[in-house]
C-alpha cells in the first residue's frame, strides 16, 4: 500500500530542552489524527526512546513528523536522523538488553514492538535514520 504524506513539521534537537516540545507536537499531531489514548501513549513512548538515543548517542540532529494515510486510515509518522558515529551492528542493538551506554537496551527493540513499522539505516561514521509509524487504530 502507498503511503502519502499529509502534512510535516521538522524539529532540530541538540539539546535536553529539545525533548519536551517535540514530544508535546507529537502527542498533538496523534490527537489530531484521532489516535486513542492506548495508541497515543505508545506512539509518545517510543518518541521519547528515539529522542534519547538521537542525543545520548548521535550528539544530536533532526526529527521530523508527518502525518501519513495508507489509503484507508491516517497515521503518525517520525523520522529521526542524525550525523553521529553510527551502529556497527544493527541486529546486536535491536537486542534485549544491549546498552553501550549502560542502560537498559530496551530502546530500540521495544520501540519496534509499540509501532506498526519501523526502520533502521545506519552507517559507520556517518550517522542514523530510524523511521516508525503508527496507525490511528494500528
Ligand atoms: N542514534 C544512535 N546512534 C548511534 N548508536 C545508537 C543510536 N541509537 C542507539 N544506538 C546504539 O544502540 C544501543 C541500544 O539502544 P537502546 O535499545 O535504545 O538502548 P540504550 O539506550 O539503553 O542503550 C545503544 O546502546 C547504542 O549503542
Ligand atoms: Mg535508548
Amino acid at each position: 500500500m502507498i503511503t502519502t504524506t499529509l502534512s510535516k513539521q521538522d524539529f532540530l534537537i541538540v539539546r535536553d530542552q529539545d525533548v519536551i516540545p517535540f514530544r508535546n507536537q507529537v502527542k498533538e499531531a496523534a490527537v489530531k489524527v484521532g489516535m486513542g489514548i492506548l495508541n497515543q501513549t505508545k506512539l509518545i513512548t517510543a518518541a521519547s526512546e528515539l529522542v534519547r538515543n538521537l542525543l545520548k548517542y548521535g550528539g544530536g540532529g533532526t526529527a521530523e513528523i508527518e502525518v501519513v494515510n495508507n489509503g484507508r486510515e491516517n497515521g503518525i509518522r517520525l523520522v529521526f536522523k542524525d550525523n553521529g558515529p553510527g551502529i556497527q551492528d544493527i541486529d546486536l542493538a535491536m537486542k534485549d538488553g544491549f546498552s553501550t551506554g549502560k542502560s537498559l537496551g530496551l530502546g530500540l527493540p521495544g520501540t519496534k514492538r509499540l509501532v506498526n513499522e519501523f526502520n533502521i539505516q545506519s552507517a559507520v561514521g556517518e550517522g542514523t535514520i530510524v523511521t516508525i509509524i503508527k496507525w490511528k487504530n494500528g
